[in-house]
């Protein structure tokens, strides 16, 4: 197929890889989805975000997280909806747990996929990671006004 998935690095160091995108399916998601969430769920510090957030009922949220790794990897535009305003409204979110977030992720996806496919999903979830990071928790100190006399 000549479509493929183009993956980039942080910041300057950006870099391109083509990884075919008949290497993914959707049960692959399926599988990645339901696994990370089982990591999570079991995991000291985030399982109690989320059980507060989801309170019961998980079915939604995973089917919601296999729409968004299906937009971002297959571009299928199947995900409608907005991270930054969710995550807004997440009790208990902090900035220092991304990085635990992202090591489960690429966990799960190393124990599924072979090395450069795993590479390709932890590229965007640590790019999509770092947005939203920034756009939660990075507020630029306000330059003091000036004022004209
Ligand atoms: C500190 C790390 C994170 C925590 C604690 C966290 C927590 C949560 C929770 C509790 C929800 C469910 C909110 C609800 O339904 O009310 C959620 C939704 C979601 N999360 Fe995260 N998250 C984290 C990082 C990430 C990252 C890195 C990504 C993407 C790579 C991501 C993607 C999403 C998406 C797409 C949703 C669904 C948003 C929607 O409702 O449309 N999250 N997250």
């Amino acid at each position: 197929m000549v479509r493929s998935v183009s993956i980039a690095g942080r910041g300057s160091d950006v870099k391109e890889a083509d990884i075919g995108i008949d290497q993914i399916s959707e049960a692959m998601i399926r599988r990645l989805v339901d696994e990370f969430y089982i990591k999570v769920r079991a995991d000291p510090e985030l399982a109690p975000i989320f059980e507060h957030a989801i309170a019961g009922d998980w079915e939604p949220h995973l089917a919601k997280m296999r729409d968004f790794w299906s937009s971002v990897m297959l571009t299928t535009g199947r995900y409608k909806g907005n991270p930054v305003i969710t995550h807004l409204r997440v009790e208990g979110m902090e900035a220092r747990l991304f990085g635990r977030w992202l090591e489960l992720f690429a966990e799960t996806c190393r124990a599924l996929f072979d090395d450069r496919l795993a590479e390709a999903f932890c590229v965007k979830a640590a790019r999509i990671a770092e947005s939203l990071k920034l756009a939660l928790f990075y507020r630029p100190s306000r330059p003091p006004s000036r004022t004209i006399s």
